[in-house]
């Protein structure tokens, strides 16, 4: 039976994989930081006879700890991973800085640590299986944002918009690095960029945002279960290259600052400093 984790998989685009993945027979691991959508996806696994494979984890991913302890938790509950793919997102566009009680910018810490910690703390997991695969859901091929090399935690001249795309430009990289780094391991490494879809994202928006983000939504989004179908093929037959990009069925070119191997390399070497002393 496929083992397939997913965070934020109990909304939006990672609750349509989790529902799919339990009607096709895998075993389920869905995370998230709310119990009542937790118990919600649950119920809906017991609806379609998968009770038994249908796991909830809630964990607040804003933390390196909490990420840490979720690689152990599932390290010992299954035997391998298939399929892994990360979803766990909050928007913050607007308001003031806010940090962890780690001591990492927010977004920085949610949108990409926890996934660097779950990549490479899973990796041996996924290595245990047939055709693994991780899927990193973002923006690549946005050519919006960077890395702030000089200032990473954006202490001067913060913005939400800026530490936003600097966590999308951030996890194009973890890609790369990742296939740079175990060049002979079996696991592929999926950046995906889903288009507009119709999920509950814009309610977390402040008010003015949230009613033109949902009415720019009623005219351009995709149905969840439209957009979960080309993730759903890429997760089922992987590309073998190493690490790819692709925005909805379109595979994109590894080009430009955002694919770059050295700034990937550094990245990474930045970032693990980082996990490792579990503070800025
Ligand atoms: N929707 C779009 O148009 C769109 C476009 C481009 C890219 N994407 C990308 O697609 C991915 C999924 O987006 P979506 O629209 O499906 O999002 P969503 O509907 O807002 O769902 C987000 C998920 O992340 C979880 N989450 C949020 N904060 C968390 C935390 N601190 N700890 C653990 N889990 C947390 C949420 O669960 P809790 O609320 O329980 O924490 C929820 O399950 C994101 O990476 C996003 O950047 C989406």
């Amino acid at each position: 039976m496929q083992t397939v984790v997913i965070t934020g998989g109990t909304d939006g685009l990672g609750r349509g994989l989790a529902v799919h993945y339990l009607r096709q027979g895998a075993r389920v691991v869905a995370v998230g930081s709310t119990p009542a959508k937790g118990k919600a996806l649950l119920a809906e696994a017991a609806a379609v006879s998968a009770a038994d494979r249908a796991v909830f984890l809630r964990a607040d991913l804003t933390s390196v700890a909490a990420a840490e302890e979720l690689v152990t938790t599932i390290e010992t509950t299954c035997p391998s991973v298939d399929k892994l793919v990360l979803c766990a997102q909050r928007y913050r566009l607007f308001g003031p800085r806010t940090v962890t009680s780690e001591g990492f910018e927010h977004s920085f810490a949610l949108a990409y640590l926890s996934r660097y910690v779950l990549s490479h703390g899973l990796r041996k997991a996924l290595e245990s299986a047939p055709r693994p695969v991780i899927m990193n859901v973002g923006t690549p091929g946005v050519p919006l944002g960077r890395i702030h090399w000089d200032d990473p935690q954006l202490t001067h001249g913060y913005s939400g918009t800026k530490a936003t795309l600097q966590s999308f430009r951030a996890n194009d990289l973890l890609g790369v690095a990742f296939a740079a780094l175990y060049a002979d391991s079996p696991v592929s490494h999926v950046g995906y960029n889903p288009g507009v879809v119709s999920t509950d994202m814009p309610n977390h928006l402040p008010a003015p945002l949230r009613v033109l983000t949902k009415a720019a939504f009623a005219l351009l989004a995709t149905s969840v279960t439209k957009a979960v179908a080309p993730m759903v093929r890429l997760l089922d037959e992987p590309p073998g290259e190493r690490c790819t990009a692709y925005r909805s069925s379109r595979r994109l070119p590894l080009k430009g600052p955002a694919f770059d191997q050295d700034a990937a390399l550094r990245l990474h070497h930045l970032t693990q400093d980082l996990v490792t002393g579990a503070k800025p």
